[in-house]
């Protein structure tokens, strides 16, 4: 299918990040406050505005959402929401990225609604370090959720780490070795600079994606995968020592030392409604004011959307040595 969305670099938008929530469950130190104040219920899109917002973007062309957050998974009532966009005509994939903590209750349930893959983070194996790096959160939770989606038959389950120097760099092969003995993916990500963070200096904890594979590669062998998600991961598989009827994908997202802004494929909305055309800049549409003051129905939002694509901005600059350019914390921006 030819794609409709189409920015002024040529770049064809087809897929779209939504945020149900910018509240979560943990704390983790590289994408949030100890202390947060979350927006007030009034400012957030209600489930039947991120629906009509999710209809109007498979209207514009988007064939693949992924709801995100916060943790989008303790949203009240998002079942109700995953079941309408499931049924959307045009919605080729719909999908999810989750802290893991609710999954042993909800992994049936989305599977049930045609959900295929999920993506769940996980930054150690160790339940003092986890706690540590989320804050609030329990491994032994995530551990059970990443179970429970392994029994619910996800077609593809990947796990996410950002790994941060003297923090949790000494657990990358674990958690290679741990993908790998699920059988499931895992991608190693580059910290961004998100939000204004105190616990640690974001240019200090900097682990680039090329000493992780470095330390990946000598303990396991690397090669790499044509493996594509419509992602910015680009993917390996492993050659020896782990398990052997294993099919782990091993990806690195890499802002940092490798830009993949050329090959942006995506939108994403916050959960106030704002349709942000790049993660790492602030250009943006406000799809709540078009909902709420203008009363905008499918038609408008579509219109809406198509016109955004005049403002895509061409790439990111991020630079850790700097005062991040961008306030907003990470789960405003929904990953
Ligand atoms: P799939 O490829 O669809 O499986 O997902 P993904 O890896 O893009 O999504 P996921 O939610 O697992 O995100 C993993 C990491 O990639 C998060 O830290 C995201 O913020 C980051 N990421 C996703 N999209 C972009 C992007 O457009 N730009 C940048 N710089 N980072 C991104
Ligand atoms: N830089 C990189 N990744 C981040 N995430 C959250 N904050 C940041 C950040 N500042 C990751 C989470 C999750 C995904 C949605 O984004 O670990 O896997
Ligand atoms: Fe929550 Fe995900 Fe942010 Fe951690 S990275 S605090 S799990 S939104």
């Amino acid at each position: 299918m030819t794609a409709r969305l189409i920015d002024n670099f040529g770049r064809q938008i087809t897929y779209a990040r939504l945020s149900v929530t910018d509240r979560c469950d943990f704390r983790c130190v590289y994408c949030m406050a100890e202390e947060m104040t979350f927006l007030p219920k009034n400012d957030i899109l209600s489930l039947e505005e991120l629906l009509q917002v999710g209809t109007a973007l498979v209207n514009a062309g988007i064939s693949k959402i992924r709801l995100t957050g916060g943790e989008p998974l303790i949203r009240n009532n998002v079942m109700w929401l995953v079941e309408q966009l499931s049924q959307l005509d045009g919605l080729e994939e719909l999908t999810l990225t989750t802290n893991g903590s609710q999954l042993v209750k909800y992994a049936d349930q989305l599977r049930r609604f045609g959900v295929k893959r999920v993506n769940i983070s996980i930054d150690s194996l160790q339940a003092d370090k986890f706690k540590d790096i989320t804050r609030t959160g329990k491994l032994q939770a995530v551990l059970d959720g990443i179970d429970a989606a392994i029994d619910a038959g996800f077609e593809q389950i990947k796990l996410n780490s950002v790994i941060l120097k003297n923090r949790n760099d000494d657990e990358i092969l674990a958690l290679v070795k741990y993908a790998s003995d699920k059988n499931i993916d895992i991608a190693f990500i580059e910290e961004m600079p998100l939000g204004d963070i105190v616990e640690h200096d974001r240019l200090l904890a900097f682990c680039s994606s090329d000493e992780i594979r470095q330390i990946i590669d000598k303990e396991f062998g690397l090669q790499a995968s044509d493996k594509k998600t419509n992602g910015p991961s680009k993917y390996f598989t492993l050659n020896s020592n782990a398990n052997k009827n294993s099919k782990t994908h091993v990806g690195f997202i890499s802002p940092h030392s490798n830009n993949f802004c050329s090959e942006c494929n995506r939108i994403r909305v916050t959960v106030e409604g704002r349709l942000l055309l790049c993660l790492g800049n602030e250009h943006s549409i406000d799809l709540r004011a078009l909902i709420r003051d203008q009363n905008a129905d499918i038609t408008q939002l579509t219109e809406a959307i198509d016109k955004s694509m005049a403002i895509k901005p061409e790439r990111h600059y991020f630079d850790l040595s700097e005062q991040p350019q961008i306030v907003r914390f990470m789960n405003m921006t929904g990953g």
